[in-house]
């Protein structure tokens, strides 16, 4: 089979229900559908979407960070591909492209709660070799931080705040 012909571009209104249903499908839940949902009402919250021969294949979505520093953090997630277009390389690709992204804004640094072998390859690592955490509880390992800007999180300690939406996830 030809490799699919993948395009990465920006989140628009006409694109709501597809994606509320590429979330359901990949979590298995609707809880992440509605966070982003919810998410997308600020304004500074960046949505990529991959399309994959047409079809909307996978999302990843930046939003606002809290802590007691001055560097710009964003928080990576709700992240998924479909389950049919799953293991391709798509989620390498729209998560490259993120973080370029975020780089280019300016953003210092980029969290995420997930995966640990899959965010290790991106350059992850966990966030309290750094005396960083967030406010749940979670494998010491899944909560992972990215400096975009080399010495950017110098000097920052402590709990990192998420947006009040994910609460309800
Ligand atoms: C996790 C997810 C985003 C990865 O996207 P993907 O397009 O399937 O990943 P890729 O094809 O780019 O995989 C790149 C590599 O990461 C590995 N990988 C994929 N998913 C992984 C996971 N959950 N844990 C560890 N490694 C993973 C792949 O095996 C692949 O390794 P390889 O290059 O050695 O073969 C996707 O599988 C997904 O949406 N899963 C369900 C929803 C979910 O769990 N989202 C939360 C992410 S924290």
């Amino acid at each position: 089979m030809p490799a699919p012909e993948i395009i990465l571009r920006g989140v628009q209104p006409a694109d709501a229900a597809a994606l509320h249903a590429l979330l359901v499908q990949a979590f298995g839940r609707e809880s992440e559908a509605l966070l982003v949902e919810r998410l997308q009402a600020y304004p500074d919250t960046v949505v990529l979407l991959a399309e994959a021969d047409g079809e909307l294949a996978g999302c990843v979505v930046f939003s606002a960070v809290s802590h007691a520093g001055s560097q710009r953090l964003a928080g990576l997630g709700p992240m998924a591909i479909a389950p049919f277009w799953q293991g391709q390389g798509i989620g390498t690709l729209l998560l490259q492209r993120g973080l370029a992204d975020c780089t280019a804004a300016g953003i210092d640094a980029v969290v995420v709660l997930g995966h640990p072998d899959f965010y290790r390859r991106f350059g992850f690592r966990p966030a309290q070799e750094r005396g960083l955490h967030c406010k749940w509880v979670v494998p010491e390992d899944a909560f992972m931080v990215l400096e975009l800007r080399r010495g950017a999180l110098a000097g920052l300690r402590g709990q990192l705040g998420y947006r009040p939406e994910f609460d309800e996830v």
